[in-house]
């Protein structure tokens, strides 16, 4: 098929996606927002009053979940390379996650308080070499990860997003190796030929702490 008709046909599809509709009839700037509500639900992610930071924001459809769920008395900080609309409720930092300066930001932005949940749905712009997106994909979740150890309170939890392919499995082991429990997570509104998968981790291990985390993966 030529590349022409088959951007006509993702065109097609995604103005016929329900989530789609849903997410423009319910206001949210994204479909995704659909697969937090999930897992939110599913998981409590959310309670009033928490400090969340969301890793590759924009949009902005996960953080107008979160702004939504913790309420006035919480703190919403969203990062993005891209630009965002400013959303009530939520404190925009524009910067790369990769770089030291964003992350001052960050911590700037967040005060003397730790976060209480850090959320990522951070994804490359895609090139279209397979196999370059996904070392790319991967490298994002790692300094995704860097990032929330070291702006969660020990009891917080991450969740994250990753592709299943090269360097998952290698992904996946870090995660068990910085957090007490990991489990994984395919809402319904991720699409099934997509091979996104959330990971979904909680209580951060000090690094040499010697503590063997739960291998458990629900
Ligand atoms: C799938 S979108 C996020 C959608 C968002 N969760 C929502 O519900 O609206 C992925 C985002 O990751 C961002 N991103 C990619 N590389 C980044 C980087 N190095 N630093 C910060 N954000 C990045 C992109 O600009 C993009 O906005």
């Amino acid at each position: 098929m030529g590349r022409r008709k088959t951007t006509h046909a993702w065109i097609r599809g995604h103005l016929n996606d329900p989530y789609v509709q849903q997410a423009q009839r319910q206001g949210y700037r994204s479909r995704a927002a659909f697969k937090l509500l999930e897992i939110a639900d599913s998981d409590r992610l959310f309670r009033r009053g928490m400090q969340v930071i969301d890793l590759g924001a924009a949009p902005g459809g996960w953080s107008q979940v979160a702004a939504r769920r913790v309420g006035p008395e919480g703190r919403v900080v969203a990062l993005d390379i891209a630009e965002m609309a400013p959303l009530p409720g939520v404190v925009f930092v524009q910067g790369d996650m990769e770089l030291d300066a964003t992350v001052e930001t960050l911590l700037r932005a967040l005060g003397t308080a730790m976060a209480d949940l850090v959320i990522s749905d951070v994804a490359p712009h895609l090139s279209g070499v397979a196999a370059a997106d996904q070392a790319r994909s991967v490298r994002l979740a790692e300094a995704a990860v860097d990032l929330a150890t070291r702006l969660l309170k020990p009891d917080g939890v991450f969740l994250v997003k990753m592709f299943q392919g090269s360097g998952f499995p290698e992904y996946l082991a870090l995660l068990r190796r910085r957090f007490a429990r990991v489990v994984t997570r395919k809402p319904k509104a991720s699409r099934d030929r997509s091979r996104e998968i959330y990971l979904l981790a909680r209580g951060v291990v000090p690094e040499d702490s010697g503590v063997v985390p739960d291998q458990g993966l629900g």
